[in-house]
């Protein structure tokens, strides 16, 4: 196959999008989908400050590359987990990539925070996966607004963006239905979200990391047993080898002509939320689910102890 930018010959199909590309054209494509992203979903603009959440992984190292060469105004967020023989090997990951190409990055250490993810494992009662994405959501949003940036960017790719609609329309979710978007605007206390990526599948994000020799954290969490939604993911995989440019179509025509028809529920938009008594955060009750997640693991572990001792 010859690549459809100058011919020479290609090193990667993309029959979604009825093309193939050289290493050399190839990062031209993904610079066009994430400016068309941007551009169409009015994500930001040059003027803003964006900070962007890197887990060490391919999608959110490549999207801070990217950002980086279209010449935005970025900072890097990583959380360490604290999970051990892992977050250690993430973590160096992203300090590597930032180092290597002089970007500001933040971490933030739930080791002390007080709120170690191996503590959530041990002391709560609920599948940890969840607790721990519902912590880290906090964590961003928080460090966003208390630095003053416009807008919190994550690595969610097309695969992840169709899976997580795919599982809530089957549920027929349609609280989450009505705020699953590529951008999701800012509201009180809560900064404005976007996901750059969503136009582009895993493999074509993969293929940029890879073209552009960035060392990834690949190994899945240990607590999470492999990547989410995975199930959905084989079988997406499976509709888009058949018909290619499904996903996108799917996600697509969501986001035209699907989500108009799931308005933002009465429920949770009429509620008024005010300033968490400990850290701040937009809460419907005086204290946030976090806080009162980071006091339960406290006094659960009180608690053990005293029985050990
Ligand atoms: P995941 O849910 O693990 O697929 O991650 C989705 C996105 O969340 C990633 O692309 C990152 O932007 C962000 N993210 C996940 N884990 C972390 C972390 N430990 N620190 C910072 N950002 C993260
Ligand atoms: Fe959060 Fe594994 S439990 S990344
Ligand atoms: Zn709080």
């Amino acid at each position: 196959m010859k690549c459809t930018r100058c011919k020479k010959l290609a090193c990667v199909s993309l029959p979604s999008h009825h093309s193939g590309f050289c290493k050399d054209c190839y990062p031209l494509f993904f610079t066009r989908q994430v400016e068309t992203a941007i551009r169409r979903e009015k994500m930001f603009t040059h003027g803003e400050r964006i900070l962007v959440a890197l887990s060490g992984g391919k999608d959110s190292l490549a999207l801070m590359l990217e950002l980086k060469l279209q010449g935005y105004d970025i900072t890097g967020l990583h959380i360490d987990l604290g999970i051990p023989n892992s977050s250690n090997k993430a973590r160096a990951k992203v300090e590597n990539f930032c180092d290597m190409h002089d970007l500001t990055l933040q971490v933030l250490e739930m080791e002390k925070e007080g709120l170690p993810i191996p503590e959530v494992k041990a002391f709560i009662n609920r599948p940890v996966c969840a607790v721990c994405g519902k912590v880290k959501r906090h964590h961003f949003n928080r460090i966003a607004r208390e630095g003053g940036f416009d807008v919190l960017a994550t690595g969610h790719n097309l695969d992840d963006e169709v899976a997580r609609l795919f599982a809530n329309t089957l549920r027929w979710d349609t609280a989450y239905l009505s705020d699953q978007g590529p951008m999701l605007p800012a509201a009180e206390g809560f900064v404005r979200k976007v996901k750059p990526l969503f136009r582009l599948t895993e493999f074509e994000t993969a293929n940029y990391a890879f073209l552009k020799g960035i060392e990834i954290h690949s190994a899945p969490c240990p607590y999470s047993g492999g990547a989410s939604f995975t199930n959905h993911k084989k079988l997406w995989g499976e509709l888009e080898h058949r018909s290619p440019g499904q996903k996108f179509q799917f996600y697509h025509g969501f986001l035209k002509r699907g989500k108009p028809a799931f308005p933002v529920q009465e429920e949770t938009s009429g509620v008024t939320l005010t300033p968490c008594d400990e850290c701040g955060s937009p809460t419907s009750v005086g204290t946030c689910s976090v806080c009162r997640i980071k006091a339960t693991v406290r006094e659960n572990k009180a608690k053990a102890e005293a029985t050990q001792g």
